[in-house]
C-alpha cells in the first residue's frame, strides 16, 4: 500500500464517503491541506467523487507499480534487488547506461511506467504508454567475450517466454532471435545493448518490453495488425508486479545455469519454445534475403537454415519473416 495516510483511509473504506472535516481531524491537517492532497493524488491518476456534506469517495485507483509489490514478487538473490521505479523517462536503456557507467552492480533493474522514446531493434521505436506495460532494463556484468552477447539475448527470450506462460497461461513462442509472439502477433520485444572492452563484455543492458494490459485503442492502426497484448490474448488484466517477479526469477535461474553449464541447456530450451524451427522462412539480412528451413541454433546462437540446395547457412543477425 502507498505510504499516504489520506489515500489509505479512503482505500480502507471502499465505496464510502469520508468528510473533509473527518479527514482533517484524523490526520491532524487543515481542510485546505486535505484538498491539496486530493488534487495531488488526482494528478497521479486516482479519481475521487466529492459531494458536499458527504465528503470524498475513491472511485478509481490507477494501476501503478508499487516498489514493495515488485520486490515481494521476486525470489531472486541479486536480479532486480537494486530496483529503481520511474514514472516517465525517455528510455530505460538510457537510464541504465548512466547507472552502469557509475558502477551499478550486475542485476540492477530500472522499470518505467512510461517511455517517451522507447527504442526497439534496428533503430525502431517502441510504443510504451503509461501504466499498461512492462518497460524495463536489467544490467548484467558477465565475465565473457563479446561474442557471447547473442547467447544472452536468446537466454532472455527463454526466460520471459517461460514467465509469461507460467503467469498468464498465454501460449507465447519465440521468433528468432528474441521476439515473443502469440498467434503470429508480437507481445514482447527484447533489446540487448552490450558495451565491451578488449573483446570482453564490460556490461550488457537487457531491455525488455512486454505489452501487458494494452487495449486495442492503445495501438496505432498500423501496429494493431502485428502487435498484441497479454490482456487482449487472455481476456484478463495481468498483475504487472507478479509478472516482473516471475521474469526476474526465470532470468536469474537461467543465467546461473548458463554460467555453470554454458549455452547447451539454454539452446535446448530456446528450440523447444521456438515457433520458427522446422519452418520454411525468409530472413532479411544485410546480405539480402536468405530462404530455407530453420534447423536450429548453432553453438554460438546463430540461426541455422538449410537452403533449397541443401546448404547449411548460419545467420547472425536479421529479421525473420514467417
Ligand atoms: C524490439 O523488439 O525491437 C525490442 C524492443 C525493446 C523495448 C524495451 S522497453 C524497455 C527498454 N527500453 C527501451 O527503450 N527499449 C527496451
Amino acid at each position: 500500500m502507498k505510504d499516504n495516510k489520506l489515500l489509505n483511509m479512503l482505500l480502507q473504506n471502499p465505496g464510502e464517503y469520508i468528510s473533509g472535516e473527518e479527514i482533517s481531524r484524523r490526520l491532524g491537517i487543515s481542510r485546505t491541506a486535505v484538498w491539496k492532497q486530493i488534487n495531488k493524488l488526482r494528478l497521479e491518476g486516482y479519481e475521487f467523487e466529492a459531494v458536499s456534506r458527504k465528503g470524498y469517495r475513491l472511485v478509481h485507483t490507477p494501476d501503478k507499480l508499487e516498489f514493495t509489490a515488485v520486490i515481494e514478487a521476486m525470489k531472486t538473490n541479486s536480479f532486480g534487488r537494486r530496483l529503481k521505479l520511474i514514472d516517465v523517462t525517455t528510455s530505460t536503456q538510457e537510464e541504465m547506461r548512466l547507472l552502469a557507467e557509475q558502477g551499478a552492480p550486475s542485476g540492477s533493474l530500472i522499470i518505467a511506467e512510461e517511455q517517451t522514446s522507447g527504442r526497439g531493434r534496428q533503430g525502431r521505436k517502441w510504443l510504451s504508454p503509461p501504466g499498461k506495460g512492462i518497460w524495463m532494463s536489467l544490467l548484467l556484468r558477465p565475465e565473457l567475450p563479446l561474442t557471447c552477447a547473442p547467447q544472452l539475448t536468446l537466454l532472455c527470450a527463454v526466460a520471459v517466454c517461460r514467465a509469461i506462460r507460467a503467469v498468464t497461461g498465454v501460449d507465447a513462442g519465440i521468433k528468432w532471435p528474441n521476439d515473443l509472439l502469440v498467434q503470429g502477433r508480437k507481445v514482447c520485444g527484447i533489446l540487448i545493448e552490450s558495451v565491451g572492452e578488449d573483446e570482453l563484455i564490460r556490461y550488457c543492458i537487457a531491455g525488455i518490453g512486454i505489452d501487458v494490459n494494452l487495449e486495442p485503442e492503445d495501438y496505432p492502426p498500423e501496429l494493431l495488425a502485428i502487435a498484441t497484448s497479454l490482456k487482449m490474448e487472455s481476456g484478463q488484466d495481468c498483475n504487472r508486479a507478479v509478472l516482473i517477479g516471475a521474469v526476474m526469477n526465470e532470468l536469474e535461474k537461467l543465467y546461473e545455469l548458463y554460467v555453470e553449464q554454458g549455452f547447451g541447456p539454454i539452446c535446448h530450451l530456446w528450440e523447444a519454445l521456438s515457433i520458427t524451427m522446422g519452418k520454411e522462412i525468409t530472413v532479411k539480412t544485410a546480405r539480402g534475403d536468405i530462404q530455407g528451413i530453420a534447423e536450429g541454433l548453432d553453438p554460438s546462437g546463430a540461426l541455422t537454415l538449410i537452403s533449397k540446395d541443401g546448404q547449411r547457412i548460419n545467420i547472425y543477425s536479421g529479421e525473420v519473416q514467417l
